[in-house]
């Protein structure tokens, strides 16, 4: 029995569910505010799979200049973190304390002081589902705090 009222039921619960699908779309980006501490505001970023790039804005609320108190967002394999700290400490602030051209890094933004923003855009293929990675400042003295993980799955929340 199609009435037009069991009809016109039918429509507006499929128009939600459309909707609804829509509003979930995965934001394929994230904001990390820091300042004049060895802090990033997020700790955990999760990447959805369906993103084709990922694009993390890096903002430095602080007041400190980036020789000082400088700060930037470079994602690595976990096992890689310490080692290229050290190379971008002996690279230098000329190099924004990384090794030029670092292989081991998956994507960096550019190191920044305070009041100034930045950000960087990546291909979410370089990515494994299975591997958990790590975010962190090069700034010398900075990595073994400021940092957090990165993970490619779907978000829960
Ligand atoms: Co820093």
């Amino acid at each position: 029995m199609t009435s037009p009222q069991w009809l016109g039921v039918a429509l507006l619960s499929g128009a939600g569910w459309v909707f609804t699908a829509h509003a979930a779309a995965a934001e394929c980006g994230v904001t990390v505010e820091t300042g004049d501490n060895l802090k990033f505001d997020e700790e955990v970023i999760t990447v959805d799979p369906s993103c084709k790039e990922f694009k993390v804005t890096l903002v430095h609320n602080g007041k400190l200049p980036e020789n000082v108190m400088g700060h930037n967002w470079v994602l690595s394999a976990a096992g890689d973190v310490a080692a290229i700290a050290a190379d971008g400490m002996k690279a230098g602030l000329q190099n924004e304390y990384l090794k030029p051209d670092e292989a081991r890094v998956i994507a960096h933004t550019e190191l920044i002081g305070g009041g100034e923003e930045t950000s960087v855009s990546f291909a979410t293929d370089k990515l494994e589902a299975t591997e958990e990675y790590v975010f962190f400042c090069s700034f010398p003295g900075h990595s073994t705090v400021m940092r957090g993980t990165l993970a490619l799955r779907k978000d829960q929340g």
